[in-house]
């Protein structure tokens, strides 16, 4: 080597290379790295300042070992940390492929954010938590803001949206939203389709053959047809299989007697019908009263509590409601009197009652054996994204009602 051509290296070429090379070490190939936004989003998620109470920010709700969901299910919030909630805390996972709330020419209803669709984006969504009194708990927009202004990523709103962001306390609590939304839409945690499922779909791997059984049940149109409303398939193909439909369906799920609302035995959920949906325009039906979205079952098997009310603490149980809730009754209201004991009389011929596996009478056999429930278990256990597998979640703190509990209604 020719010592004078060496020493002759442009400055700037070394400096590009030591660059590149800290950059390659912070970022290691293969790992996405989040715009200057999505970062921003991040530390807003994460951060407990932005509450009334200085103890909750998304991610104390939305665990992300959890798959961005809760251990309790029904989370207590507020200024005190002592309001009761209502609603299971759902799963952030596979979120950024739905879509605004909307209905098609033939009156069928879907999308739209929350149990109930009333937001019509990840970054309407955002915003709520940081004004609802049971959650977060904020008095204003202002309030916020002016928590955002002193936290320690206050000069990274300047950088990204200029210096004027603070004089407009509405512009910089959307810049808030728009920065959480953004995180969402790009973290790779939040859809990795890196499952057990995923790796089969693509020859990759094998199910065992309890796996490959729950597969056939999930998706036999005459036998457990889960996949009618959580799709095993996807029509794009640039995009695996969701396990939603992002419909509205009212399931008649029994009545969480734990929820502190329903102590009060007039009080009912009514989901859809009762939402204030973001576009006007979407009136709901009574018909829809009872009805809440399709949640997606990626991940489902690390998740402690099921359904919009967190009936259930025991994915099993969920299976087990599907298949007996018409030929066992009892088994799930108490009596069957009591049957679809979170519905109010009115609305209770809202409760899908026609389409399998609900189309079965008291006293038949149930369509799905205690081992095709096993198996659809061992199905749902392959939808767990690679980062859950191999974590070790927190232990459970279920608010649900312990296995086999029957509520006898009021
Ligand atoms: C006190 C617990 C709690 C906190 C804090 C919280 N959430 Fe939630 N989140 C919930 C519950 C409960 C729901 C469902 C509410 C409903 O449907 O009415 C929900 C719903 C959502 C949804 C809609 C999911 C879907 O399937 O459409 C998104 C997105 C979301 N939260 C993101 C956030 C973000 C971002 C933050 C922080 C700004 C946050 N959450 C803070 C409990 C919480
Ligand atoms: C006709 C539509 C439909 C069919 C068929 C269906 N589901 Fe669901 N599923 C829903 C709706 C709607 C919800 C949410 C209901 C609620 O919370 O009130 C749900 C919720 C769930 C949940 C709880 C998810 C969560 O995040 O809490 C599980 C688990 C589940 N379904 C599994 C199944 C399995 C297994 C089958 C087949 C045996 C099945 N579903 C068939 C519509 C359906």
């Amino acid at each position: 080597m020719n010592w004078p051509q060496h020493r002759s290296w442009p400055l700037g070429f070394v400096a590009m290379a030591a660059l590149g090379a800290i950059l390659l070490w912070k970022h290691p190939p293969g790992k996405e790295s989040l715009s200057a936004q999505a970062t921003l989003g991040k530390l807003i998620f994460h951060d407990t300042g932005l509450s009334a109470s200085g103890q909750q920010s998304c991610a104390t709700c939305h665990i992300a070992s959890l798959g961005h969901a809760s251990s309790k299910g029904i989370e207590p919030g507020g200024e005190n940390m002592q309001q009761p909630g209502l609603r299971n805390v759902p799963s952030l996972r596979y979120l950024k492929f739905n879509q605004a709330f909307q209905r098609d020419g033939e009156g069928k209803v879907s999308g739209g954010f929350f149990w109930d669709g009333r937001a019509d984006s990840l970054q309407s969504q955002a915003g709520e938590p940081f004004l609802n009194p049971d959650e977060m708990a904020n008095r204003s927009k202002a309030e916020v803001v002016l928590k955002l202004q002193q936290s320690a990523y206050a000069s990274r709103f300047v950088t990204l949206f200029g210096k004027a962001i603070w004089d407009d306390s509405e512009k910089a609590f959307a810049a808030m939203t728009q920065a959480l939304a953004s995180y969402q839409q790009e973290d790779p945690v939040f859809a990795s389709f890196n499952s057990k499922f995923d790796r089969v779909m693509r020859g990759e791997d094998k199910f065992t053959p309890e796996q490959e059984r729950g597969w056939r049940l999930f998706t036999g149109e005459d036998k457990a047809n889960c996949a009618a409303c959580h799709p095993a398939q996807s029509d794009n193909p640039k995009v695996a299989a969701l396990f939603t439909d992002f419909s509205y369906d009212n399931l008649g799920v029994p009545r969480n007697p734990l929820i502190a609302a329903n102590r009060d035995a007039k009080f009912h959920d009514l989901g859809l019908c009762a939402a204030k949906l973001e576009n006007a325009q979407n009136k709901p039906t009574t018909g829809e009263c009872g009805a809440f979205k399709v949640p997606s079952l990626r991940n489902i098997a690390v998740r402690r509590v099921f359904f919009h009310n967190a009936r259930f603490s025991d994915l099993r149980e969920v299976i087990a409601f599907y298949a007996s809730r018409d030929t066992d009754p009892s088994r799930w209201y108490g009596s069957s009197s009591q049957r679809f004991n979170d519905v109010p009389g009115r609305y209770q011929n809202n409760v899908n009652s026609s389409e399998i596996p609900y189309d079965q009478s008291a006293g038949e056999a149930a369509r799905l054996s205690e081992q095709d429930i096993d198996d659809l278990l061992a199905f749902l256990h392959t939808l767990s994204d690679a980062d859950l597998t191999a974590a070790k979640p927190p232990p459970a703190v279920s608010k649900g009602l312990p296995k086999s509990t029957v509520y006898a209604g009021r």
